[in-house]
């Protein structure tokens, strides 16, 4: 079946992970029942409304009852949703401030005269991510009756990065159009977007940026009085969530749009231009987040054009940001300048050697935005040497939702488990212990802002992601940002949970498929960390020397002998210098280094043999092969739960199994194929190399 025309079909978008289904054990939704017929709600504002209108909303749904409003906060049993300003009298002093500024109470209070759950903020966002809080546990089947959950986000900064154009097409999206624009403007109806806000929200994302970092002519319309009024509009449909909205500019609007003869940061009639283009942004959006900025990269104009660094066009940003209270996240993708002539040039090193030197210059309300690795978003690449690198700036870390090199949302590949290994590495930045994840929670240094950004994976496909599966990466990083600690088990089970209910058989496949889909994905496609073999352009399927960024041409190195970068300080590029010991010393040396990152640090012949016992060519054609069956066993175990989900679900990822299956055999036959004729040597077991 085509699987475009199933999510087509139909105007209702899918609910996604807020189904709501009705719950159908009578004697848990009797209890539920008992605390939630009667809603007591204390205080009024955008956010609330949205909380006590997602609350009746889901008890209506899940529990077949309307729940009769109150204001008496003596009415019992009841379900007590009260502002930051009310919540206050309930609790003790304690309990309150064991919050901070966007945690949450939800606590069954018994009390003389009767009970009642509480649902406490200490902010408008709060009580609205405790209400989905709250909501999560009654689609999960949590009993209520002695709650006592505080929960404070371990991330100031939980934001989703569009690149999304004006003209409706969506850089790297994978899932129809953008859903914010149509020809040139923003859309006229929102519905769809505000259901995009409350998914966002549900999962704790508090800010959002709305068009490309690629800021084109057009797009630049976008903080100009063209078009404001309808940026507001968007504004202010995420404002009732929570959702603080930025936008991507380009360095050379004063230009492009100013009519001035420079971009220079250091102009004073540069300056001004910002300051007040500024000003009319902040009149029509008093809540506005701050410009997210790619610069000097990749075809973008920058500082670096007119003699100044990078900390000189930032600042320039934030002065006109600051009175406000905005910020500018600044992208450390930064390339450019290196010599590509030079046959030595490490892209790997780039951010690192680019940034590094301008530690301490950057203004309070500026924060380095850096990609989970050195290179771009590959199915395997090490932690960026940056993060912890620069204690005197504000960093935080930025991923990549959708699947670029990543099976595009037609192959399977859950990437939790990967953002997992990522959040968790540990920098050894002050000592053991400092981890990306306490890097950008601000634990390690105090930064004034940081947090997590991910590139979006969402367009206007019916099902919001391509794949239905997909949904679930959108989940995940709304999750990690808000608790870094979550395992990619609780999140994958709770994600099938809410999407797919509780049939054992299918919680128990999904999820597990899920688990193992990233593993599954590097295995038939780069191995042992080279990345980088994908079509050009497109970046989908295999082509081995195919990657167009590299003056030389590949990125393995790979010849009759053997394959791999020599990033050693000793014989190589010097890129493992970047790491604090005693990961400086475990990727220099070959005995130390992980396999999985083996081609990443070094270039071996394909005779040696890894930690595993195999050689690496026979590593690669075994996970070649295997990594195929494992595409066939996904199908084989989703054919098992026909008629246990809906049928357009079912048939939808099925043929999803189906494209990636081919894919797969493809990234087999060309890997296989190119390595042994490099190579010449014949796989172990015999088995047939096209
Ligand atoms: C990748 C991607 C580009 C994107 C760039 C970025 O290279 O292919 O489409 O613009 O990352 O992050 O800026």
């Amino acid at each position: 079946m085509d699987s475009r025309r199933v999510e087509k079909k139909g105007r209702e978008s899918d609910p996604c992970w807020l189904r709501y289904e009705r719950i159908e054990d009578e004697a848990l939704a009797d209890q539920y029942r008992q605390w939630c017929k009667k809603l007591v709600v204390c205080g009024s504002s955008p956010i609330l409304d949205s909380a006590r209108e997602e609350l009746v909303a889901g008890i209506s749904s899940m529990l077949g009852i309307s729940p009769t409003l109150s204001r008496d906060p003596q009415v019992s049993p009841s379900l007590v949703m009260a502002a930051p300003s009310e919540g206050r009298n309930w609790v003790d002093r304690r309990s309150w401030e064991e919050m901070g500024e966007e945690g949450y109470l939800l606590k069954t209070a018994h009390r003389e005269g009767g009970a009642s759950l509480l649902l406490l903020g200490k902010s408008d966002r709060g009580v609205l991510y405790g209400v989905f809080h709250l909501l999560r546990l009654m689609q999960i089947g949590r009993p209520l009756h002695s709650l006592e959950i505080v929960e404070n986000p371990g991330n100031r900064l939980r934001m989703i990065n569009h690149w999304d154009n004006l003209d409706g097409s969506v850089e790297r999206g994978y899932a129809g159009k953008s859903i914010f624009y149509h020809g040139g403007r923003i859309a006229r109806r929102l519905d769809r977007v505000r259901d995009y806000a409350r998914l966002l929200a549900s999962t704790g994302i508090n800010a959002i940026s709305i068009n490309n970092v690629n800021v084109g002519r057009e797009e630049c319309r976008l903080i100009t009085g063209s078009l404001l009024p309808d940026v507001a509009r968007l504004a202010d449909v995420f404002r009732a969530y929570g959702i603080r909205m930025f936008l991507s500019v380009n360095f050379a609007s004063p230009m492009w749009i100013g009519g001035l003869p420079t971009a220079d940061p250091l102009d004073p009639e540069v300056r001004r231009w910002w300051r007040e283009r500024t000003e009319e942004i902040y009149r029509h959006i008093p809540d506005f987040g701050g410009f997210v900025v790619k610069a000097d990269s990749e075809h973008q104009p920058g500082p670096l054009t007119y003699g100044r660094d990078h900390a000189e066009g930032a600042n320039m940003l934030a002065e006109a940001l600051r009175p406000h209270g905005g910020l500018v996240v600044w992208r450390c993708f930064v390339y450019n300048f290196q010599d590509w002539r030079d046959r030595s040039t490490d892209r790997a090193r780039a951010a690192y050697d680019h940034f590094k030197p301008l530690d301490g210059r950057f203004a309070d309300n500026v924060v380095l935005q850096i990609k989970n690795g050195p290179m771009d978003f590959q199915v395997r690449e090490p932690v960026s040497p940056l993060f912890g690198a620069m204690e005197r700036t504000n960093q935080m870390l930025e991923l990549q939702i959708t699947q670029e090199y990543t099976g595009q949302q037609k192959d399977l590949c859950f990437l939790v488990p990967q953002w997992k290994e990522v959040l968790d590495f540990d920098t050894h930045a002050e000592g053991k212990g400092s981890t990306v994840k306490a890097v950008v929670g601000g634990q390690v240094f105090p930064f004034r802002y940081s947090g997590i950004a991910g590139v979006s994976n969402v367009g206007d496909d019916r099902n919001w992601t391509g794949h239905t599966l997909a949904q679930a990466n959108l989940y995940g990083f709304g999750r990690l940002a808000w608790n870094p600690d979550l395992s990619a088990e609780e999140i994958a089970e709770e994600w099938v949970r809410l999407s797919f209910g509780h049939d054992p058989r299918v919680v128990q496949t999904i999820r597990d498929m899920l688990l193992e889909s990233w593993r599954v994905y590097e295995s038939y496609t780069a191995p042992l960390g080279i990345g980088w073999m994908v079509k050009p352009g497109h970046h989908y399927g295999p082509d081995v020397d195919g990657y167009e960024y590299s003056y030389w041409g590949t990125y393995h190195y790979a010849d009759h002998r053997g394959i791999g970068v020599d990033r050693t300080v000793k014989t190589g590029t010097g890129f493992t210098g970047q790491y604090f010991s005693p990961n400086r010393e475990r990727y220099e040396s070959l005995e130390t280094c992980p396999d999985e990152l083996l081609l990443f640090f070094h270039h071996v012949p394909y005779t040696h043999r890894l930690k595993s016992g195999e050689t690496v060519i026979q590593h690669i054609y075994n996970t070649h092969f295997e990594g195929v069956e494992r595409v066939e066993d996904f199908i084989r175990r989703w054919t098992r739960l026909k008629g246990k989900i809906d049928e357009e679900r079912y048939e939808h990822v099925l043929s999803k199994l189906q494209e990636q299956l081919a894919n797969a055999r493809e990234w087999r036959d060309v890997i296989n194929a190119y390595f042994f004729r490099k190579s010449g040597i014949p796989d172990e077991k015999g088995r047939k190399i096209y």
